[in-house]
């Protein structure tokens, strides 16, 4: 019998970077990066990961595998629908995991109901328990959600969720699916489910929260407030239009201020700052500056008052320190001179070091660094072990590229490019050098047969201070009506900037090779 913990001191984080997460326009992962990110997610200690949606495409199905395959101590689950079909794949994805599980989801609004699924309350109903009966039969673990719950009729709500508690629900999701809850309502609605729905007591209550009005974290403490023992949330809080909960936000949140709370998680908080940046290194979505937690200017004190009290007491104006996330210091740590013991020993203080990383191929990559650019700092071996760690055979690699422009003449670019064992070269002129190498990346693109795809964004950011530091490009492409984000870094921008494109391009070209199945999925 699994353990009830809705009644204990502790919030399990429920992480969905990898289902929901992934919903964002262009956010994309293949199976190699969403291993990556799993395993840093385990790394954190997060209880359960969401790792995508078996049956959704071929694609989706092969990442919960293989997730669940490589984990052992989360509860590794997969989403489904209330179909047959959809409930055998999601336990056959899982069927290697330590601790598999099954996350069934039916929409109990009336508006989803008469507009989405065509069906009444008594079908909704029976369709729900049947699904959990069903998913109870492959797994122990069962959550259920009622999509849309927080504009559905709360006494209807309450049937729905006792009938999948009977048929054996262990988890019961209560999701703000269109970000429209306000705390203080959502807090009333878990203290009444948990009060008013027969076998209430045996499950885990859970929310889950998207962000449209801005209250998605907000909206989570309130349900923690109300009973609810689960949160889901993702890395960075990236998701469908403005986002899921942030898994940072809310943790930070709730250790914070365990003098109001008086709750705790299980996740190790240091793990945080990396966990933020492998993200954004795999799918190119930046973090804004003013992001709480993990953005850029998070721990920075500008205002010359603010500065004078931090020196004089941290406590001044901190109410968390950098270090209890895994920031770094950015401190200057090594350079070309350094050996591989001082290079491994950095990455064990920085908490980077990993089974799973190919320490050979990290330094040599910061050997690479350090050849160009003076001073390495602690940012930079956070983004060359994001790198490594991601790193996969890609059918798009760049060989060469030269790129010149002068005051008079006309910007252009040569360069090389292979695909398995088939190499091209292609060069351009363009109105700078960035557009010139894109133009001549196109040209390589189509001789290799692939549709030429557009540009829709193209952003460049610095990671350190300084003229020799790295910059860190993210472009997004577009082929119809599929979007791919790609990142790349290095101290030449116009490296940058290619490596960037093909990351896209490769990702375009596993989303052609992994179509959803079906339009209809997806919550
Ligand atoms: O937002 C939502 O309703 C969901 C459910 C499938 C949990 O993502
Ligand atoms: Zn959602």
């Amino acid at each position: 019998m699994e353990k009830r913990d809705d009644t204990t001191d502790v919030v399990r984080i429920f992480d969905t970077t990898l289902r929901d997460g992934e919903q964002s326009p262009g956010a994309t992962m293949n199976v190699e990066e969403k291993l990556a990110i799993a395993r840093q997610l385990e790394e954190l200690g997060v209880d359960v990961i969401e790792a995508g949606f078996a049956a959704s495409s071929d694609g989706d199905f092969a990442a919960v595998q293989a997730v669940a395959a490589a984990l052992t101590a989360p509860v590794v689950l997969s989403l489904s629908r209330t179909k047959e079909a959809d409930i055998v794949r999601a336990a056959r994805a899982v069927e290697k995991a330590r601790n598999p599980g099954i996350h069934v989801f039916i929409a109990t609004s009336d508006i989803h109901l008469k507009h989405k699924l065509m069906m009444s309350r008594e079908q909704v109903l029976e369709a729900a328990g049947w699904a959990v009966d069903l998913a109870k039969k492959h797994v122990g673990h069962v959550e259920f959600s009622a999509e849309d719950a927080s504009r559905s009729d709360p006494e209807y709500l309450c049937s729905v969720f006792a009938e999948a508690i009977r048929m054996g629900a262990t988890v019961c999701n209560v999701p703000d699916t269109t970000g429209y809850a306000i705390p203080e309502q959502l807090q009333a609605l878990f203290a009444h489910l948990k009060t008013n729905v027969p076998g209430g007591d045996r499950v885990t209550w859970s929310t889950h929260n998207h962000n449209d009005l801005g209250m998605a974290v907000a909206n989570s403490l309130a349900a923690v407030r109300g009973g609810a023992r689960q949160v889901e949330c993702t890395i960075n809080g990236i998701g469908e239009r403005a986002g899921n909960t942030s898994m940072e936000e809310v943790v930070m949140a709730l250790d914070t201020r365990r003098d109001y709370f008086a709750l705790s998680t299980n996740i190790r908080t240091e793990q945080i700052y990396r966990a933020s940046r492998l993200l954004t290194q795999v799918t190119g979505i930046a973090v804004p500056i003013n992001k709480p937690v993990v953005g850029e200017n998070a721990f920075a004190h500008e205002a010359g008052i603010h500065q004078d009290g931090v020196l004089k007491h941290k406590l001044n104006y901190e109410i968390m320190k950098p270090e209890k996330i895994g920031r770094p210091s950015n401190s200057l740590v090594l350079g070309k001179h350094s050996g591989r013991a001082a290079f491994v020993d950095r990455l064990k203080t920085l908490g980077l070091f990993q089974p799973e990383l190919d320490v050979n191929k990290a330094f040599a990559a910061f050997k690479a660094l350090a050849d160009r650019k003076k001073n390495v700092y602690d940012e930079d071996l956070v983004a060359i072990v994001a790198e490594e760690s991601t790193r996969v055979p890609n059918s798009y690699e760049l060989l060469s590229l030269e790129a010149s422009s002068t005051t008079d003449g006309t910007p252009q670019a040569r360069l090389k490019v292979r695909i398995g064992d088939r190499e091209t070269e292609a060069s351009a002129t363009g109105a700078g050098v960035v557009d010139a190498t894109y133009a001549a990346l196109a040209q390589a693109v189509e001789r290799f047969g692939s549709r030429v795809p557009q540009l829709e964004r193209y952003a460049v950011k610095a990671i350190t201070g300084g003229t020799d530091a790295q910059g860190e490009v993210s472009c997004l492409l577009r082929d119809g009506d599929t979007v791919a984000i790609g990142q790349g870094a290095h101290t030449d921008i116009i490296m940058a900037s290619a490596l960037a494109y093909l990351a896209a391009v490769n990702k375009l070209e596993y989303l052609r090779t992994y179509r959803p199945v079906d339009s209809e999925h997806g919550p």
